[in-house]
């Protein structure tokens, strides 16, 4: 569905984003994640026509982004950190407006807005102005709008930021309804790492360039499905104990993050009995794509 070449953007003398190639089929859930300033939002802007890449090319559905960028753009749906909603307008009078843009006649849109009004539980809400609604309802009438024209491809970046737990997690059991419901693609960025477990595949960039790419089960089996967390007052003197690689442990301040593959169960034990007289606190626990993150962030050779 989405087909990325090589794609590049300059600016000035910084590659914002540098040679990166994705290939995401239909009906796929990815997540697109990195650290503040990698590249993230100016790759969605490229892949959703926003902005030109500066060499490379992309195709959305077999249609080339930069040739065809109208006809793509029918296929697409964005939301953005910013709302995109006029607050002085109920939510169906948004919507009809933004079906307006689309070309597409009020009587066409009604039954599918009443529809989506439905799933993200909104109805009895249509006729409020969007000024007078929560943060977590606002944020679900721009995924309503985003997905409204019937679009093979949602582009959402960071569409939970300043959202509570709760409304995150409704906002995410509406995007998988809508994936499961009409196989639509969905391209997510988050700074929220435990969003991106149920993605089917993600890719972490660093500045502008691919890092690692698989599916978060893939990804957490490369880097280790054990984390041993280790407290204590003397961390680099546990480091020479344990004789550990440096690709092998992390620093966070003053908890040492050791990685443990599965066919080594041993070592948990072994790092237990080697410090046992000499730490605060020894903890066992799975990894997450949130250690895949860190060790990405500050590791330069990955985790492989
Ligand atoms: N219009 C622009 N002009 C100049 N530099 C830009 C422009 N847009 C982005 N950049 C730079 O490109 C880099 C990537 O920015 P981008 O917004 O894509 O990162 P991001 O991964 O989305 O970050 P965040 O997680 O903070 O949203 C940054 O260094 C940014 O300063
Ligand atoms: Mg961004």
């Amino acid at each position: 569905m989405i087909q990325a070449k090589k794609i590049t953007k300059v600016y000035g003398d910084q590659h914002a984003v540098d040679q990166l190639s994705l290939d995401i089929p239909q009906g796929q859930f990815f997540g697109l994640l990195g650290p503040n300033g990698s590249g993230k939002t100016t790759s969605i802007h490229m892949l959703a026509t926003l902005i030109r890449p500066t060499s490379g090319s992309i195709t959305i559905n077999g249609l080339d982004v930069q040739s065809h960028p109208q006809q793509v753009r029918r296929d697409i749906g964005l939301v953005f950190q910013e709302s995109a909603l006029d607050r002085m307008l109920s939510i169906e009078e948004n919507l009809y407006f933004c079906a307006g843009l689309y070309g597409i006649n009020k009587d066409a849109i009604t039954a599918r807005m009443n529809a989506l009004l439905d799933l993200f539980e909104l109805q009895s809400k249509k006729r409020a102005p969007v000024g007078s609604l929560s943060g977590g309802m606002r944020r679900a009438v721009d995924i309503i709008r985003g997905v409204l024209h019937s679009p093979k491809v949602l582009f959402l970046d960071e569409p939970t930021v300043g959202l509570d737990l709760p409304s995150r997690r409704k906002i995410w059991r509406f995007i998988r309804q809508l994936i499961d419901d009409h196989k639509l693609t969905v391209v997510l960025t988050t700074h929220y790492l435990e969003e991106a477990a149920p993605c089917d595949n993600v890719a972490f960039i660093k500045l502008g360039k691919l890092v690692s790419e698989g599916s978060p089960e893939e990804l957490l089996k490369e880097l280790g499905k054990t984390i041993v967390e280790v407290d204590g007052p003397n961390v680099d003197d546990y480091i020479k104990k344990l004789n550990l690689k440096t690709e092998d442990y992390m620093l966070d301040g003053r908890t040492l993050l050791i990685r443990v593959h599965e066919p080594q169960h041993d070592q948990v034990v072994q790092i237990q009995t080697t410090l046992r007289d000499s730490v605060d606190v020894i903890s066992v626990r799975k990894s997450n794509l949130n250690d895949v993150f860190i060790w990405l962030s500050s590791k330069d050779q990955g985790i492989s």
